[in-house]
């Protein structure tokens, strides 16, 4: 797909089919975040979980269902979420996760797939939350934010969105 017209397609899903990705398909995801600018180039200072696992997806929804309050599923039923870690060691977690699931989205806008950024079940689960005691997070590291995908039930349109730009000069 031509890069401009992924950027144009590139919107949140929020509605998922059923179908999972195939494994040459999350390779391909991986390769492209692999491909992201991180500050240093301090690559070991990050790490992935690609979640594929249906009974943990529903646990890490019902843990913030129960946190917040909330009746909504925040990971839409998708069949995966990369959830982005980083080590407490950086300051620029924040940083290296957007560049890290901006080129995630991206290449998956381009294979013709659906995402959307999970942030708020995310920070608002915490360090401590219970679904961390299943994955493998690296000692001293935490979660940062995760991105959901999958095949969208639906075709979603471009937005138009607008950044107030100043020049100068
Ligand atoms: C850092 C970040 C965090 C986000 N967190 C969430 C989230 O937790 N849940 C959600 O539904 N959308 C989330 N979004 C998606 C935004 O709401 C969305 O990107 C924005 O409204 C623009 O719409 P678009 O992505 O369709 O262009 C997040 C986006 C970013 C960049």
């Amino acid at each position: 797909m031509e890069f401009d017209k992924v950027l144009e397609k590139r919107v949140s899903a929020r509605d998922f089919t059923d179908q999972k990705l195939t494994d040459e398909e999350v390779a391909e995801i991986l390769d492209a975040a692999n491909k992201a600018p991180i500050a240093m180039g301090e690559y070991d200072k990050c790490q992935l979980f690609v979640i594929r696992d249906k009974a943990l997806l529903e646990e890490i929804s019902e843990e913030y269902r129960n946190k917040a309050g909330v009746k909504h599923d925040a990971l839409y039923g998708a069949p995966v979420m990369i959830l982005f870690a980083s080590s407490k060691e950086t300051s620029a977690a924040f940083e290296d996760c957007g560049c890290v699931l901006e080129n995630i989205a991206l290449k998956a806008t381009a294979m013709g797939l659906g995402s959307c950024y999970i942030r708020g079940a995310i920070q608002s689960l915490g360090n401590d939350a219970t679904y961390l005691d299943s994955l493998d997070l690296a000692n001293k590291f935490h979660p940062v934010s995760g991105i959901i995908l999958g095949h969208s039930k639906k075709e979603n349109p471009p937005k138009d969105h607008k950044i107030r730009a100043n020049f100068i000069g």
